[in-house]
């Protein structure tokens, strides 16, 4: 099946007090993040919703591309207008965090999981993506874009992609009504940002423990070498960047653009 978006569902479903109230709909876009970062400053509110059914130039970190097949994905990305850029890497975490936890809640079995940096796993594979993007008017911060895909009904891909990545339909086997999944997983960000913005602390906790690989002595890319189980996770500071232990017994701190974790 591939259909349109449902925003008369999605308006009925929506339980959030103010994130998703905002909703630019778009059969097609280039890029719902591009949409997003280049709005006027005037025209965003806190917790606008830009979605697409087909977006033609997805974008990823590291300069990928995200691929999402027509009318089965979520393709969405979020604004939001926090005083400052501060820990944003939390808040993309915590995102991901609110996403391993529906689907954790929605599955017999809890195998979903973050990635770090900006993945979530099910089942070992992925099957969504976030791409946190800050947009400055000169000096002066603006706006955080929060940019999720997430595959939910796609069935096959491409063969670059088809041992790694997966979708809730092909984990599960059962179609899943994507304006539901978005309203539940929206209240569930909702939360997640309020805690991140009172800086709780739990809030690190149990995205720590929801990281795969936490406490364990895993494999990593150093500015593209490999280490073979150099460090011991110890998960993420208050920035949002990799604490790791040492063979030395010293602490390192990684940030996203110098370690890949290789995790089995
Ligand atoms: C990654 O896996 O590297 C992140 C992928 C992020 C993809 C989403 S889809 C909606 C939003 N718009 C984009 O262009 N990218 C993000």
């Amino acid at each position: 099946m591939n259909t349109q978006f449902d925003k008369t569902l999605y308006r009925q479903h929506l339980h959030t007090q103010w994130l998703g109230h905002g909703l630019c709909y778009f059969e097609e876009l280039k890029s719902t993040n591009t949409y997003l970062k280049k709005r006027p400053a005037e025209d965003i509110e806190q917790g606008m919703l830009c979605l697409t059914d087909h977006q033609t130039q997805g974008r990823g970190q590291y300069e990928r591309k995200w691929e999402s097949e027509q009318g089965k994905n979520l393709t969405f990305s979020l604004a939001f207008v926090p005083s400052s850029a501060e820990r944003f890497h939390v808040l993309t975490l915590a995102s991901a965090l609110a996403l391993v936890e529906h689907l954790n809640d929605l599955l017999d079995a809890p195998c979903a999981c973050i990635k770090w940096p900006n993945d979530v796993l099910l089942n070992d594979k992925k099957m969504a993506g976030f791409l946190t993007e800050t947009v400055f008017s000169g000096n002066t911060f603006d706006r955080l874009v929060i940019g999720i895909g997430i595959n939910v009904n796609q069935e096959q891909f491409s063969e670059e992609l088809a041992d790694t990545a997966t979708s809730i339909r092909l984990e599960t086997g059962n179609e899943i009504d994507r304006e539901i999944f978005l309203t539940d997983l929206l209240s569930r960000i909702e939360y997640k940002y309020n805690l991140w913005q009172r800086k709780k602390s739990g809030l690190l906790k149990s995205i720590n423990r929801n990281i795969k690989g936490y406490g364990q002595w895993i494999g990593v890319k150093v500015n593209g070498q490999l280490r073979d189980k150099a460090y011991k996770l110890l998960g993420i500071n208050e920035q949002g960047q990799l604490l790791v232990l040492n063979q030395d017994a010293g602490i390192e701190t990684f940030s996203y653009e110098q370690i890949q974790l290789v995790t089995d």
